[in-house]
């Protein structure tokens, strides 16, 4: 324990309980990154429709050039494989790679992703592509989007298309990333593209996801020898605002009508009873006409955890609760409650619920306002401390018999942050975005020599 941290932050000493063969990477997503918006073919997604309407995002800014990444993944691989990461998880742009959303493909959005799996490859890094980042085609918005049954066909198709391009190379796939954000988010609260506020529509938007993985799945081990196909699911830890009766039982509900919500349906068991009643009474289901979906059959879950939940209950209503950090708890930039025990908690907990074959961290990462110093580098301590306890959780699950493979940190990059904008900065290297130069944070170096086993 060096003295200016109250735990251990030292790589060597938390590298040793990690296997040889334990996947470290890094996490990004295509519209955070990518910019390139209009070039080579790419058709607008939801999130360059959304990013536009007025006071959607907190800077008024979108993705058009973002980390411009486009154009610069060779030098952001060759930094990747400097750093030593052993795998990268990107996604693929569907408005890329298939500018209508259906038929006919796009060869420069294809090629592109063809030399970024070639250029990891070549720098020693695993692709983990992931097929879909809430970046839907506007054309297929424009038909109804996720919410028509539809949906599961276009996506099998554009599944098929990338294992078919990039199959013999990649063997790591993931279908959705944070299913409850994209359909919850984008289609009830309205926070998120397509910035719609109609519970009937999010629920319809989650079944037809959950749909498509099993569709797609299917589609993906057909055309690649040895795929491992996971999602991502994002599971922070929910708990109870007080010790009351009421506010227990809001906790109980929000996570079933939200992480068990996928959950439960993907490991073959349908909608969960609590999170029917509570979506049910609160009218999310009228007219919706909701059958179990198929199981998931995943060779891995993944898991996103940022923190800590809170819930209280306004009322006796169901989803009149408020949810978020507890008052006076640590806290990142994004207000979020720091809690690595919840990490622990959370990996044994759906070990024990269950029992996928693995599990990885597919994210986890903290935003802080970092700058760059008189010296030229990015001192950003708070996020060593947030990482080193996550890590530490990790160990801790995996000693307790968790099957954990991976843990990526999201990000690699400062990036697009959503809703956002550029006002949060989640990477381990510092962008600059005026000069698109890339400054490797202290964090950086700090997980550089945990992967090195220190
Ligand atoms: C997750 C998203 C990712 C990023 C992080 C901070 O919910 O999957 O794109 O925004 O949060």
């Amino acid at each position: 324990m060096s003295p200016s941290h109250p735990f251990e932050t030292d790589p060597a000493v938390l590298a040793r309980p990690f296997p040889t063969d334990f996947t470290w990477g890094f996490a990004a997503s295509a519209y955070q990154i990518e910019g390139a918006a209009a070039e080579d073919g790419r058709s607008p997604s939801i999130w360059d429709t959304f990013a536009r309407q007025p006071g959607a995002i907190a800077d008024d800014s979108n993705g058009d050039v973002a980390c411009d990444h486009y154009h610069r993944y060779a030098a952001d691989v060759a930094l990747m494989g400097e750093l030593g990461a052993r795998a990268y998880r990107f996604s693929s742009s569907w408005s890329r790679v298939l500018p209508t959303g259906t038929g006919v493909s796009n060869r420069p959005g294809l090629d592109f992703y063809d030399r970024l799996v070639d250029a990891l490859l070549g720098a020693g890094v695993q692709p983990l592509i992931n097929l879909f980042h809430w970046d839907l085609p506007q054309a297929l918005q424009d038909r109804g989007g996720f919410a028509d049954r539809q949906a599961v066909g276009w996506f099998t198709d554009y599944a098929a298309l990338l294992a078919t391009t990039l199959g013999d190379r990649v063997k790591d796939w993931m279908t959705f990333n944070e299913p409850a954000c994209y359909a919850f988010l984008g289609h009830a609260d309205g926070i998120h593209a397509p910035g719609l506020q109609d519970w009937p529509t999010a629920i319809r938007v989650a079944d037809n996801q959950l749909r498509a993985h099993a569709a797609a799945s299917e589609a993906i081990r057909a055309l690649v020898d040895d795929a491992k196909i996971g999602m991502a699911i994002d599971v922070n830890q929910v708990a109870s605002a007080t010790d009351s009766e009421r506010d227990r039982r809001a906790a109980e509900q929000w996570s079933s009508a939200r992480d068990a919500w996928f959950l439960d349906p993907l490991f073959g068991r349908g909608y969960p009873t609590l999170g029917l009643e509570a979506h049910r009474e609160a009218g999310h289901l009228d007219d919706v006409d909701l059958v179990d979906p198929p199981a998931g059959d995943l060779d891995y879950l993944g898991l996103n955890y940022y923190r800590r939940d809170s819930v209280s209950a306004r009322s006796d209503r169901a989803f009149d609760w408020d949810i978020g950090a507890v008052a006076g708890s640590e806290q990142t930039q994004m207000d979020w409650h720091i809690a690595p025990d919840g990490l622990r908690d959370t990996l044994v907990d759906l070990h024990q619920r269950y029992a996928p074959r693995e599990i990885a961290v597919t994210e986890n990462g903290a935003a802080y306002p970092d700058t760059i110093g008189p010296d030229g580098q990015v001192h950003d301590v708070p996020r060593v401390d947030y990482l080193a306890r996550h890590v530490a959780a990790v160990a801790d699950a995996i000693g307790a018999g968790v099957p954990v493979t991976g843990y990526y940190v999201w990000s690699f990059l400062d990036n697009y942050e959503w809703s956002l904008g550029y006002t949060r900065r989640f990477g381990l290297v510092h962008v600059e975005y005026a000069s698109q130069r890339r400054t490797p944070k202290d964090s950086a170096r700090w997980y550089q020599r945990l992967i090195a086993g220190g």
